[in-house]
């Protein structure tokens, strides 16, 4: 399995200082309330140090949080949340859910269009019936926001970080240039890549894997996504 947030997650904390986790699990649990009960069954996938299921797990009592990074999901103190490791791509489960969700960019980290497929094919596999999945995508406006901020230095536990974002504008592809460097001298590096796919690629590729939108909003609101949004939320179900 591919550790590719082994050195960030050293520093993934004090990198989204500026992330509203209980805004960002509110705003899912409003938004989920008006599909699902209460005691359903709940998959976080990509859920990286658990920022958010930590949260969400105090709502839904039955939770499992996944994230193809062990290092990541490691950062996790919690005893109780269920964590497995896995790539989203290969689910390993064959339980239904009735909530999946995969948030912050997460599905952006797929770069290529037959891997989102692959993943909306697996959630397909094990939504409930009456289930939704709930996922966010990172838009190019996003993209050229954080070309104005390419730059974000910061540390945790004395590990420093610095990292480089840059837009590739042809290709699509985003790329955060991280380097690392530990309280002993070691450096090190880690490039993360995430294709920002227009809004209407996400319509097209839900539509071949036998899923539909239910919604597409700007994220956090709840009014419809425009293609110059920052990021989309979707609401996603099974075509019965
Ligand atoms: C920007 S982080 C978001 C983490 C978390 N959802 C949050 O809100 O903080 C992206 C996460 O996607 C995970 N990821 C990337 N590719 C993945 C894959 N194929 N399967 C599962 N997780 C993946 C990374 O390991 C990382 O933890």
């Amino acid at each position: 399995m591919k550790d590719n947030y082994k050195y960030v997650s050293d520093v993934y904390n004090q990198l989204m200082n500026k992330v509203d986790y209980k805004f960002w699990a509110k705003y899912l649990i409003k938004l989920s309330s008006l599909y699902i009960k209460k005691n359903s069954k709940v998959l976080e996938l990509a859920a990286g140090n658990c920022s958010l299921a930590e949260i969400l797990s105090n709502h839904f009592s039955n939770y499992v949080a996944t994230d193809i990074s062990l290092s990541m999901l490691k950062k996790c103190k919690s005893k109780s949340l269920n964590k497995i490791c896995c790539d989203m791509t290969l689910i390993p489960f064959r339980a239904k859910f009735d909530l999946i969700i995969c948030a912050f960019d997460s599905i952006n980290y797929l770069t290529n269009k037959k891997l989102v497929l692959k993943l909306l094919l697996e959630v397909k596999e094990i939504l409930s019936d009456n289930g939704i999945f709930l996922f966010d995508a990172a838009l190019e406006r996003n993209s050229f926001k954080h070309e104005k901020f390419a730059v974000k230095s910061g540390q945790q536990n004395s590990v420093i970080f610095n990292r480089q974002s840059i837009y590739l504008h042809s290709s699509r592809i985003h790329k955060n240039i991280f380097e690392i460097i530990y309280p002993d001298g070691k450096k090190v590096r880690e490039v993360h890549r995430q294709k920002i796919y227009p809004l209407e690629f996400y319509f097209e590729v839900l539509d071949k894997s036998e899923l539909y939108v239910v919604e597409c909003f700007n994220a956090f609101t709840f009014r419809d996504c425009k293609p110059n949004d920052l990021r989309a939320q979707f609401v996603v179900k099974r075509k019965i």
